[in-house]
């Protein structure tokens, strides 16, 4: 069931209010056998978010190293403005945890809706790929 968020109330999430660190609109081949859009398609969005997120904290190259937690809450769409919000919640030596929801409107309907919410951590690298520290 999907759970609208009035337009100026996003009663779920602070995040709307900010700006997206990106914005997408998934086409027909990021389709699963279902019809709706494909996990891993909305996933790599937020990789890629996270990712800026992290590589602006720690002024450099980060790589993925976990996605700590990952839910999703309703379905995305062909065609549904997708917009991935994020913020770094925890810094360690050498890793950055990052709090991504991703919230989209459909056509032709106003609603906000969050259709998914994860934590991701990243982790400075030098040159050599190895872990340096922030
Ligand atoms: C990222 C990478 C360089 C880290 O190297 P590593 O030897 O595992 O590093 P460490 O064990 O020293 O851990 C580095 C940091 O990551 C954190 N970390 C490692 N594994 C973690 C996990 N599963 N969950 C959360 N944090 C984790 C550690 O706690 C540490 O944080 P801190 O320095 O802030 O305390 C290495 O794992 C790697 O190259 N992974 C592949 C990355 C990649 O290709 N990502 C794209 C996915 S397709």
């Amino acid at each position: 069931m999907a759970e609208p968020i009035a337009p100026g109330k996003y009663a779920l999430s602070a995040a709307a209010h900010r700006e997206p660190v990106i914005r997408a609109v998934p086409m027909p081949s990021d389709v699963n056998s279902n019809g709706d859009v494909f996990g891993g398609w909305v996933m790599s969005q937020m990789d890629i978010a996270g990712g800026i997120l992290a590589s602006q904290v720690t002024d450099g190259r980060v790589a993925t190293v976990a996605v700590t937690a990952m839910t999703f809450n309703n379905p995305i769409r062909v065609g549904d403005v997708v917009s991935v919000y994020g913020e770094v919640v925890k810094t360690g030596t050498t890793s950055i945890t990052v709090a991504l929801e991703t919230l989209v409107t459909r056509r032709k309907d106003p609603s906000v809706i969050r259709v998914t919410e994860g934590t991701f951590v990243y982790v400075a690298i030098g040159d050599d790929g190895r872990p340096r520290k922030l």
